[in-house]
């Protein structure tokens, strides 16, 4: 009996050793220091489904913390059960990221109508579109906004949490600038608090950046260097993320993924338009038998609308137009991929190693494309060329079968528990 307590002692030493080890914490931000009571408002928040039209859809809907911050679908579903035609990315290392640009117009949707982020220029994008660098706090407060992920307004968001004394209390106690309660600069702070309070997995990965080399094996150290080597990987998945937070072409126009991702864009609108006729239709039904339902129906009519038609200026919730984003993405964060799955925005990988397979080949004809035109850049006036025209960044080269394996099994490395 003190045997097996003594034994499980110094199990829960051993774990309490290897896990106190904190692996480096994102920077915080001056104005938003994570103190230990806006991370919890912001836990609380996170699956707080008040925020959404419906009082069905939380954070943690599409970004379960229970599966990696991913919900595991192709397409994530927002309110009314609709698919965002998004693959929601895995929250795990989104404090690290310094910044994601977003383009003005395309993004403003994705995001939220602010407009003092600064503006930024990115490497790779055309020179006619403009970015903006968006802070972790703004962009934890687009998706209440977005009309397909949660399709609510800050301002009726503020005022129902505001109704709720307890909610008020809670704010108030998380943070010291006085009784103001439920605000939209606390929400946003609160939440992006919470996601810079997020450990990176203790994955073989972290243990041998903290100096233990032999927790990758030969094979993995192999993939390793082909990550940093060969493959490119590390030109965008660099830093403490694994990203670089920036935005790159990674697809040619014409890429069979890029077609799937319009038929899929094509496909929804026709779902969409379908949806609007119904709730339509029954608005008109009740409201003449004088039904209390008809109200409701209503008002989904008009969100349903909102995403077919967005107001003036904006592209809606992940319009059928939105060009760019099939062929440009901001580089999404490596730790924990094996997990995460399906891969890339639009969720049309099932399984990592396919995924990474079909990137190379993306990469390697976006750049033999960028190459081929480089006579015909040559001619555009210097002010309009694009910014990688006079140094198109060099693809990854072409992995043999067994290099893929080997990084393949580095990017298993990632995950803990492996
Ligand atoms: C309906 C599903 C859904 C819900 C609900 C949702 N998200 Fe997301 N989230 C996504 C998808 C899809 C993306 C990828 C968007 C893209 O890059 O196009 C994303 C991206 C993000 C990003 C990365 C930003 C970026 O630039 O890519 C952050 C941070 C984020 N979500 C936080 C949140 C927070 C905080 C909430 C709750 C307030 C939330 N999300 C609710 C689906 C969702
Ligand atoms: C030119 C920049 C660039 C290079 C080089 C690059 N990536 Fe990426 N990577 C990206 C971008 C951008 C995305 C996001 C694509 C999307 O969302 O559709 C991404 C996404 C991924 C994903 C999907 C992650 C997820 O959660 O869905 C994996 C896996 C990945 N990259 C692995 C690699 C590997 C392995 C290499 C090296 C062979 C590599 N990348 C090289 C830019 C790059």
């Amino acid at each position: 009996m003190s045997m097996s307590i003594r034994a499980l002692g110094w199990t829960a030493l051993l774990a309490s050793f290897v896990f106190a080890q904190p692996p480096t914490a994102p920077p915080q931000p001056a104005h938003n220091p994570g103190t230990a009571g806006k991370v919890e408002l912001g836990k609380l928040l996170f699956s707080e489904k008040r925020l959404s039209a419906d009082g069905k859809v939380s954070c943690a809907t599409c970004h379960d913390p229970q599966k990696g911050f991913v919900d595991g679908i192709e397409q994530s579903k927002g309110i009314l059960q609709m698919a965002v035609g998004r693959n929601a990315p895995s929250m795990i290392a989104m404090g690290h990221v310094a910044s994601f640009p977003v383009p003005i117009g395309h993004g403003k949707e994705l995001f939220g109508r602010q407009a003092r982020e600064r503006r930024v220029r990115i490497r790779g994008f055309p020179p006619q579109s403009k970015v903006k660098a968006v802070s972790l706090e703004e962009r934890c407060l687009g998706p209440i906004e977005n009309p397909l992920e949660m399709g609510d307004s800050i301002a009726g968001v503020v005022h129902a949490l505001n109704e709720d004394p307890e909610m008020r209390r809670r704010f108030d106690a998380a943070f010291s600038n006085g009784w103001k309660g439920v605000t939209r600069d606390r929400m946003g702070k609160a939440l992006a608090a919470f996601l810079r309070s997020l450990e990176l997995p203790r994955a073989r990965f972290q243990l041998f950046l903290d100096g233990d080399t032999t927790a990758l094996n030969d094979e993995e150290r192999d993939g390793l260097a082909i990550f940093e080597g060969v493959g490119r990987c590390n030109d965008c998945h660099s830093g403490p993320g694994l990203s670089d937070g920036k935005m790159h072409r990674i697809a040619m126009f014409n890429s069979p993924r890029a077609q799937w991702r319009r038929k899929v864009a094509q496909t929804r609108q026709t779902e969409l338009q379908r949806k609007l006729s119904v709730h339509q239709r029954n608005a008109q039904k009740l409201s003449k038998v004088g039904k209390p339902g008809s109200a409701h129906e209503a008002r989904m009519a008009a969100l349903i609308g909102r995403v077919l038609t967005p107001p003036q200026g904006r592209v809606g919730g992940y319009g059928q137009d939105l060009r760019t984003f099939d062929i440009q993405a901001h580089t999404l964060p490596l730790w924990d991929v094996p997990r995460t799955g399906p891969y890339f925005r639009d969720g049309s990988a099932k399984r990592l190693d396919v995924a990474v397979a079909q990137h190379i080949t993306e990469m390697r004809a976006v750049a033999a494309s960028r190459r081929s035109n480089r006579a015909s850049v040559a001619a555009i006036p210097t002010e309009l060329k694009p910014s990688w025209a006079a140094s198109p960044p060099p693809a990854p080269g072409e992995l043999r079968k067994d290099e893929l394996g080997k990084l393949m099994a580095f990017l298993r490395t990632l995950s803990a528990g492996d």
